[in-house]
């Protein structure tokens, strides 16, 4: 018998399909995105109570700032609202609250919310979650750039030095280990400017079910589905 893959200890989320649910009911767009926050909560605590060491969100991209100003802004209120609920929970269960991408466009009591909150979790240290927010992967590569190409303006990098380790260490949250598994849900088969550099080696799971119906046995079947994979890395078989 084949030896079953140990589970993932990073696991990476695209939460699709927030509007479809909310259409299908015929409902606003908000009620699938408040329906879609009650979704996080369950996963992340699913991935406590499985042992997981990083869930990462992609709960706002860089490109959502093109929605319309009423969507953006409830996305903004339900995140605030979100993060200041959960606070006392995520610190019970020992979970680290970081994010990722450009906080610094976010609105400023946002971003307040969010900065007291992870300074509040900083030593926990039983599983991080972390949330992209305003986050691109072509835009965190761009912001990498630009603080290399800073420290060779200034003399302090000769930019013989920049490989793929010196890279990665000026991404935003340098070091998280790469995901192990990137969960899509919604059925679409793109990465959407999610964790580009990142995710070269990283396993997929797609499923067809909505973001606000993902439940802890979806969060099961992507985990044993990943289990079965043997992965490779560029080289041969592993296995005998
Ligand atoms: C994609 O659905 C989802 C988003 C753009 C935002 C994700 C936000 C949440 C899950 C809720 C709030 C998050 C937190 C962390 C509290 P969509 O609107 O693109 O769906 P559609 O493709 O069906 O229109």
């Amino acid at each position: 018998m084949e030896d079953a893959q140990k589970g993932p200890d990073h696991i990476a989320i695209i939460m699709d399909g927030n509007g479809r649910w909310a259409a299908a009911r015929g409902l606003p767009r908000l009620f699938g995105h408040r329906a879609g926050a009650e979704a996080v909560r369950r996963t992340v605590e699913a991935c406590c109570e499985l042992g997981v060491k990083v869930l990462t969100l992609y709960a706002f991209s860089w490109e959502n700032w093109d929605r319309p100003a009423r969507e953006t802004g409830e996305l903004m209120e339900l995140l605030d609202e979100f993060v200041r609920r959960e606070l006392p929970t995520l610190h019970a269960n020992h979970v680290r609250l970081r994010a990722i991408g450009r906080l610094e466009t976010l609105p400023s009591g946002v971003l307040a919310t969010l900065q007291r909150a992870m300074a509040e979790t900083a030593g926990c240290d039983r599983m991080t979650l972390v949330l992209a927010l305003s986050y691109g992967g072509r835009q965190e590569i761009v912001d990498a750039t630009r603080r290399l190409a800073t420290l060779v303006r200034q003399g302090r990098l000769d930019p013989a030095q920049i490989d793929e380790t010196l890279f990665a260490r000026h991404l935003y949250a340098a070091d998280l280990p790469d995901p192990d598994l990137l969960i899509r849900t919604s059925g679409e088969q793109r990465l959407s400017n999610f964790l580009l550099w990142q995710s070269s080696y990283t396993e997929w799971y797609v499923t067809s079910k909505c973001w606000p119906d993902f439940s802890k046995e979806d969060l099961l079947d992507a985990i044993a589905a990943y289990e079965r994979r043997e992965r490779r890395f560029g080289k041969t078989m592993v296995r005998g």
